[in-house]
């Protein structure tokens, strides 16, 4: 039986993975089983990066160089652009970017071009799993049908599986070994060979019922972030309007030892999953006639948070009597997270872009991330290219408003607070102790 081939193979460390689509969420995956004495290859379209990772340079930040080196050296690793080998893989994972079309339909164009692939070098013998997030049903409605073209019966020839992937960059406490994983397979065989396959390099895995539980346990988990943060942004307009420290009502709210779980506002939600990820929910509900509410909602209230941060800059220079138009303002921090170099939806684009086309001059620091394009501007015109500022006391002096849209650690805050007129502290980067005694006017969400 197929099933207890692949257990043998996997068992003893034997089976060759590959992994198809090595960013985020592939590349940390494919490591770790190199580093358990799997056979692996990394099947990438980018030929730039499979270069690179081929030289053991990392493109990842939480994968240093010396993790992709070490892979090489045990001769267990290499990544190519020749999806011929897929013939040789006993397990193939898919990790392909899953984003939304300009109508926020899902794009599945990623997950059927590697699909495709499969299809074409497909044998009898192989577990595909899928880990790409998206909606329930695309394993067995889309990814079955795929590989069956290839003259292949489930369970008797090939077992398939939905694994979601949980990882979340620059957090050092929570790596691919400690973080659960959910498996579910298309029949009770794929699960079982899945649940083997990853309590190889994961502490706990938790096997579902079907593929279809596995991937709406990924957007419920993602779901339910975007729908706290939209309430938490919320809630900061609400206590802003009377005049109370939101910041304050969170850390109260968040000693309540049950029934709790604090979440913050922020100049709005960016990466990869928190903003994409429920509509992949919502269409497929909409499809079975069913309108989610609150995912709608909550879109509507994160999406508008860069408006609302761009009217307290406004306000606030409003209160030094100076213009938005011709004003300098200093944006500290643009990926979409603090630590990391992701700029994907990242809010700060949008504050950007709305800035400049309120002619603001906008110039940003962030120790990760030396430029910046702006492919949906708001105002033709203002889309141009930023780069990097170095953060020199004469750029903070000189700019009329500093805007705090990611709290990256390593930026000297004190300076900041001593050398800027005004400062917009979307993320509370600037603590009550750090705040008293200052000379900047500050401004929080
Ligand atoms: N980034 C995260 O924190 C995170 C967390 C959980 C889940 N996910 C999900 O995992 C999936 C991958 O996300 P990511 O962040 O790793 O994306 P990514 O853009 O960092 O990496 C995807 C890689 O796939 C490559 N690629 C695209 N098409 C390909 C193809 N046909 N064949 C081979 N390679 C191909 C791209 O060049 C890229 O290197 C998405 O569905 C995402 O929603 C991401």
């Amino acid at each position: 039986m197929i099933k207890d081939e692949l257990k043998n193979l996997i068992a003893e460390n034997r089976a060759c993975i590959g992994v198809i689509g090595l960013g985020y969420v592939g590349l940390p995956l494919i490591v770790e089983f190199a580093l358990k004495g799997f056979p692996t290859v990394g099947f990438e379209v980018d030929q730039k990066k499979v270069d690179e990772l081929n030289k053991g340079n990392s493109h990842i930040v939480d994968v240093p160089s010396e993790k992709v080196q070490k892979s090489l050296d045990t001769e267990k690793f290499h990544a190519t652009t020749d999806f011929a080998e897929l013939a040789k893989c006993d397990v193939i994972i898919i990790c392909v970017p899953t984003p939304l079309r300009k109508t926020k339909d899902p794009d599945m164009s990623y997950i059927l071009a590697a699909g495709e692939q499969i299809t074409k070098y497909a044998r009898r013998g192989q577990l595909v799993i899928l880990e790409s997030t998206t909606y329930p049903g695309t394993t067995d409605e889309v990814l079955q049908p795929m590989i069956e073209e290839a003259g292949l019966k489930l369970d008797d020839d090939f077992l398939l599986a939905f694994s979601p992937e949980r990882v979340d960059p620059g957090n050092p406490q929570f790596q691919t070994h400690n973080i659960t994983k959910v498996v579910g397979g298309v029949g009770k065989d794929s699960t079982e060979v899945s649940a083997l396959l990853y309590s190889k390099i994961v502490d706990n895995v938790h096997a579902v019922s079907s593929a279809r539980v596995a991937e709406a346990c990924k957007l419920w988990e993602n779901t339910f972030r975007a729908i706290n943060i939209g309430m938490a942004n919320e809630m900061a307009k609400v206590c802003n309007a009377l005049g109370i420290d939101t910041w304050e009502v969170v850390r109260a709210a968040a000693t309540k030892p049950f029934g709790f779980m604090p979440f913050y506002p922020g100049p709005g939600i960016g990466g990869h999953c928190i903003p994409l990820d429920p509509h992949y929910l919502s269409w497929k509900a909409r499809q079975h006639g069913f309108d989610s509410q609150f995912i709608s909602l909550a879109e509507q209230v994160n999406s508008g948070m860069p408006k609302y941060v761009v009217k307290l800059v406004s306000d606030a220079l409003n209160g030094e009597r100076k213009a938005m138009n011709g004003s300098r303002v200093l944006i500290l921090g643009v990926a979409y997270k603090k630590d990391i170099d992701d700029m994907r939806e990242s809010p700060a684009l949008s504050v950007i872009d709305l800035l400049r086309s309120k002619g603001a001059e906008v110039v940003y620091h962030d120790p990760f991330v030396p430029e910046v394009h702006f492919d949906h501007a708001y105002t033709i015109g203002a889309g141009d290219p930023l780069f990097n500022s170095e953060l020199t006391d004469d750029l903070i002096k000189s700019s009329d408003c500093v805007i705090i849209c990611t709290e990256h650690t390593d930026v000297d805050y004190p300076r900041v607070l001593e050398l800027a007129p005004l400062v917009v502290d979307t993320r509370n980067a600037l603590s009550e102790t750090l705040r008293d005694g200052s000379k900047a006017k500050v401004v929080r969400l």
